[in-house]
Formats: C-alpha cells, sequence, structure tokens
C-alpha cells in the first residue's frame, strides 16, 4: 500500500534524540517513520525500523521524506543530495518547544532540537542543525550544512559560512548592530566553551577565551 515514508537518516545518539520529536511533528499527519542507516546495525532501534538505504527508497510511497541526523556536515551534504536526486524531500525538524520568531528564512532539512530557538530576521541555510538549548539571534546569516552542537549562544548580526562547526557551549560575541558583523568562515570549527570575540578565518579551528586558533602539542 502507498504511504507517506519519512526517513532519518543515522540511528547514533543524535539521530536516537532527533526521532521522538520527528515522530511528534510527522505522525499526526500520517508519516511512517523509520531511521536509515548506510549499513544498519540493527533491524529496529529504540521501537523504530532502521532500513538500509536501498529499502528505504524500494518502498512504495506515494511521498518520501527525509532528514539527515549526522553532525558532519560533508557526510550530511552527500547524503541530501543522493536523496533529492531520488525523489525524496528534505524536511524542517522542529521540537515542539523549539521557538521561531518573526521573519526568519530557513532552509528545507534543518533540525531544531528542544529549547533551541531562532528569534528574528535570521537567514538560515539548508539542513542546519541547531543542538539543545542553542540559539540564533536577530540579523544572523548562517551558510548551507551549518552544526551548532548543545547551547550555542550566537548573538546579533553573527555570519556563519557554509560546513562551520560551531561546538558545545559556545558564545559568538554578536557583530555591531546594523553594521559589520562578526564572521566565521567556511568550514571553521569553534571548539566546545569558546568565547569569539573576532572573525574566524575559513577552515580555522579556534578555542579558548578570547578564542584562538587551536595549537596542537
Ligand atoms: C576543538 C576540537 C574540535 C579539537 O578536537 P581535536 O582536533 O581532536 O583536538 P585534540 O582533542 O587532539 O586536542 C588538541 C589540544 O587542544 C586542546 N583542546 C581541545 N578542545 C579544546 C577546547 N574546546 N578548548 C580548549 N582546549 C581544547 C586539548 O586539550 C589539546 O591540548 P594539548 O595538545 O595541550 O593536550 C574539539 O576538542 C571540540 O571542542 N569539539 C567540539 C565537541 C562538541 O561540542 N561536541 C558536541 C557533541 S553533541
Amino acid at each position: 500500500m502507498s504511504e507517506r515514508l519519512f526517513g532519518l537518516y543515522g540511528a547514533g545518539g543524535f539521530a536516537r534524540e532527533v526521532m521522538p520529536f520527528a515522530r511528534q511533528q510527522l505522525a499526526v499527519a500520517g508519516w511512517r517513520l523509520v531511521f536509515v542507516e548506510t549499513l544498519p546495525g540493527a533491524d529496529v532501534v529504540n521501537g523504530v525500523p532502521v532500513l538500509s538505504e536501498q529499502a528505504f527508497f524500494e518502498v512504495d510511497a506515494a511521498e518520501r521524506g527525509f532528514a539527515v541526523a549526522v553532525a558532519d556536515a560533508p557526510a550530511r551534504q552527500a547524503i541530501a543530495e543522493r536523496c533529492e536526486a531520488r525523489g525524496a524531500r528534505a524536511m524542517t525538524l522542529q521540537a515542539a518547544n523549539a521557538v521561531v520568531y518573526d521573519a526568519n528564512q530557513i532552509g528545507d532539512g534543518s533540525i531544531f532540537c528542544a529549547f533551541s530557538m531562532v528569534t528574528s530576521n535570521a537567514s538560515i541555510g539548508r539542513h542546519f542543525h541547531a543542538n539543545l538549548y542553542s540559539y540564533v539571534a536577530h540579523d544572523c546569516v548562517i551558510g548551507d550544512w551549518v552544526t551548532f552542537a548543545p547551547r550555542v549562544s550566537c548573538n546579533g548580526n553573527v555570519h556563519i559560512g557554509d560546513h562551520a562547526y560551531i561546538g558545545t557551549g559556545a558564545l559568538l560575541r554578536p557583530g555591531v548592530p546594523r553594521g559589520v558583523p562578526l564572521t566565521i568562515g567556511s568550514a571553521a570549527v569553534v571548539g566546545m566553551g569558546a568565547v569569539v570575540t573576532r572573525d574566524v578565518a575559513p577552515g580555522n579551528t579556534v578555542v579558548g577565551n578570547p578564542a584562538k586558533p587551536l595549537v596542537r602539542g
């Protein structure tokens, strides 16, 4: 029988945290939910079936949606592009108590975990992850495939490039109101607990307070 089938890619820790609110959001609209893994390690995880990608696309579905609960940005992008090429639709997931206020633009396939927040006038690209308690404040511009670990404080007028990763508890200083933004370059990594007060160059990893480039011992 033809159905609406939603695949949550991944069955690791993050995916298992996302599935409960994905179910809350989608099951009421008649979607059947499954985990999808490239190499499934189990048939069922937390009561939810786990399908291989091949099996996911073989189900006779009237509509096929997906999101990718995989933190690694290039891996997430590769999965999403494969799914879209096969006609699946990237869907945005939002926990019931996540807050999105006024006039935000948000790309498809994004994931907003419990207690996350986007205030107003932010522009966020595709497949963004806002983990638990993270926020994006006014006038931020965030690229595609960006990942916020838990409790990231992204204050107003911060610009973040594609594939950037912001670690747990990082604090990003606001840009100048209606002026120069604080900029974190593409594929940059901000370590957990960092306090970012200056721009971060593309591809750089910064840690500490104030955040400085990571020097390996
Ligand atoms: C910054 C980070 C990416 C570096 O990872 P890495 O390249 O594997 O680096 P290492 O663990 O080898 O650490 C290299 C050095 O940096 C230090 N360091 C690592 N992370 C640091 C951080 N966040 N703040 C300060 N110092 C840090 C280490 O102590 C080590 O110092 P040493 O050489 O004097 O012993 C990583 O530690 C990090 O913060 N990741 C984010 C984790 C996270 O938030 N996960 C969320 C999961 S939901």
